[in-house]
């Protein structure tokens, strides 16, 4: 069963709550874990799912890349709340921001590929990726040799003139 539960953009008072459920994901290795002052100064990138119990249940951002290229990246839904269609809404909430921002082309670098093709991603080499994305990998520990994420990939098409 699907939670029909409000998306809405993020706001500074989430981002203690976001933090959180990030740094629990990036301990485990699923993502990279992201301070407070980041989230704060990035705060507009986000959509939050807020729970009927007030917490956030969800979170996930579309960081504008490069040219007409986007990336969804810090997307996390609570462990207990996982398989009810949060994740889909908060990345589709997240990709309704693509034409305002005149963004035709997003990719994520994830373990969750088949979370990712449900939303009609699709596999690419990470080559293909312009250089400016390792910008947050070249601290990864895992870099360059070792990443084992997968990069996904969404064409969305020419903008309507
Ligand atoms: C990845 C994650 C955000 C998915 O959130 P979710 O709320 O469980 O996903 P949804 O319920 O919206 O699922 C959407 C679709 O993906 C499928 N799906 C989700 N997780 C899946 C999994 N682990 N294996 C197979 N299919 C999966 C669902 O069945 C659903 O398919 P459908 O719409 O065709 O029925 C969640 O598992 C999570 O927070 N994982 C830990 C953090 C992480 O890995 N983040 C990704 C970093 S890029």
């Amino acid at each position: 069963m699907a939670y029909d539960w409000p998306v809405r953009k993020a706001h500074m008072d989430d981002v203690k709550d976001m933090h959180a459920l990030l740094l629990d994901c990036a301990q485990k290795g699923l993502l990279l874990p992201r301070a407070l002052i980041f989230l704060y100064g990035h705060v507009r990138n986000f959509w939050v799912v807020e729970a009927p119990d007030g917490r956030i249940a969800a979170c996930c951002a579309l960081a504008p890349v490069w040219e007409d290229l986007g990336e969804i990246c810090s997307l996390v839904v609570r462990e207990e709340l996982r398989r009810h269609g949060l994740g889909r809404k908060v990345v589709e909430a997240c990709m309704s921001d693509c034409e305002a921002l005149h963004i035709r082309r997003v990719f994520s670098l994830t373990y969750q590929v088949v979370f990712f093709s449900r939303l009609g991603y699709e596999i690419i080499d990470k080559g293909a990726l312009p250089q400016k994305i390792w910008s947050d990998c070249v601290h990864c520990a895992k870099y360059p040799d070792c990443c084992d994420e997968t990069a996904v990939f969404k064409d969305l098409g020419s903008r309507k003139e």
